[in-house]
């Protein structure tokens, strides 16, 4: 017998529409089904009813949820975390506040280089676990589908286990998981001042083993100021393609050093962050269609300003936001304050920061097909908001305003 979900009693259904990114006058395109009900078979949408009517078939389901009038949009869509890693970096924020700048600590030997050696210390074990109670949390607060990078391993052995962390993670966890191969996330100790000879590992041995056991659809690097330059970007990039990966890149975070331009110019599916971007930059982006995967905590985090996200829908750039969880530069994987921030430092309408937490994010992770809007056909993984609309879901923060969480047809 069908396993089948009745959800009644729906306030209002909002959700954008397509498997598509949706960029410029579509971004704020969502449908909005006023008393709707939505009927579930065996973990897929089945179908969508409005004003008061009940889908086909809906006497004889085997379970039915009241959702008492609320909000219910497709579950959010976290398009980019550095979800593992160990220990944590409380110990910077004295540093910080007494002047010293993310690239500061970095060029120290502090930041990301002291979460490498922490996530060297780690065993596969420990990181798994650590990482399964973060994604309890994500799906508590509305998150189905979560992005991963690696990139505190950076070298063969860590960043293998932390990839086969998020693999173990896919296969345990009702998160659905996306991995991210980010070795090119910093220099590690035994290779300063030998950038080159570091990407060239990446390239020649490390990439290839990706590949061989298909730990990651996507690569990432920090095209940064002290980081990688455009030409290391580069070429790790097109080693990543040539090895069936997509491509994403850290652009202009702290500095303009052109890593929006090489996102452009390789096509990449998503750059993220773009805080210094300039009109260059969105100009490429524009041009290849790539995704800005925009990371408002992040700015709150380090005291930057905030990317330029109206610009860039009025450039037609889809906009697409995410919490960039990670322990140095944004310590929570609360994807509403995100989305908070997003209506009040962006500017962004809710029809539009609905869109950037679902079908953009899905589709700049390759599961715009699967995931990302409310619609027969497409996986039922839906958040019953204990809001009445999206407005309210913008306004308020710092709760939890996630009431239940449905993945794949089930309460979880
Ligand atoms: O997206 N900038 C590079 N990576 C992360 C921060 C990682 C860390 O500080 O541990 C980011 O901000
Ligand atoms: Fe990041």
């Amino acid at each position: 017998m069908k396993n089948t979900l009745l959800i009644k009693n729906i306030g209002i259904l909002q959700t954008p529409v397509g498997s598509y990114s949706h960029k410029g006058e579509k971004q704020g395109e969502n449908i909005k089904m006023k008393d709707a009900a939505l009927l579930i078979e065996d973990g897929i949408i089945k179908e969508i009813c409005e004003n008061g009517k009940l889908p086909k078939g809906a006497e004889e389901v085997t379970t039915i949820i009241d959702a008492e009038g609320k909000l219910v949009t497709p579950g959010l869509v976290e398009g980019h975390t550095h979800l593992v890693f160990g220990g944590y970096r409380q110990n910077e924020i004295p540093l910080k506040l007494k002047g010293a700048t993310y690239l500061d600590i970095l060029r120290a030997g502090g930041g990301i280089l002291d979460t490498v050696r922490h996530t060297r210390q780690a065993s596969f074990e420990e990181l798994y676990n650590k990482s399964f109670d973060f994604l309890d949390e994500m799906m508590a607060l509305g998150v189905t589908t979560c992005e991963a990078k690696s990139g505190y391993g950076l070298d063969m052995e860590n960043e293998i286990k932390m990839l086969q962390a998020v693999k173990a993670l896919e296969e345990n966890h009702p998160m659905d998981m996306v991995s991210t191969f980010m070795g090119a996330h910093a220099i590690p100790d035994e290779y300063k001042d030998k950038a080159d000879a570091f990407i060239d590992l990446l390239c020649e041995e490390v990439i290839p083993e990706v590949e061989r056991q298909q730990l990651a659809e996507f690569a990432d690097v920090f095209c940064e100021d002290s980081v990688f330059n455009v030409a290391q970007s580069k070429k790790y990039l097109e080693s990543a393609k040539a090895h069936g990966l997509g491509l994403k890149i850290h652009a202009d975070e702290i500095e303009e050093i052109g890593g929006s331009e090489l996102a452009g110019e390789m096509g990449a599916i998503s750059a993220e962050h773009l805080i210094a971007i300039g009109e260059k930059g969105m100009a490429a982006m524009a041009k290849a269609g790539t995704t800005a995967m925009l990371l408002p905590a992040t700015s709150f985090y380090l005291g930057k300003t905030f990317a330029p996200a109206r610009r860039m829908i009025e450039l037609n750039i889809p906009v697409a936001i995410a919490s960039d969880f990670n322990p140095g530069s944004c310590p929570s994987l609360n994807l509403q304050f995100a989305i908070n921030l997003g209506y009040l430092r962006y500017k962004m309408t809710p029809e539009e920061i609905l869109t950037a937490v679902t079908i953009n994010p899905a589709c700049a992770i390759g599961r715009g097909d699967k995931v990302g809007t409310l619609e027969a056909g497409k996986q039922a993984d839906l958040v019953i908001w204990d809001a009445p609309n999206m407005e309210m879901l913008c306004y308020r923060f710092g709760s939890n305003l996630a009431m239940q969480v449905i993945k794949k047809g089930s309460l979880v």
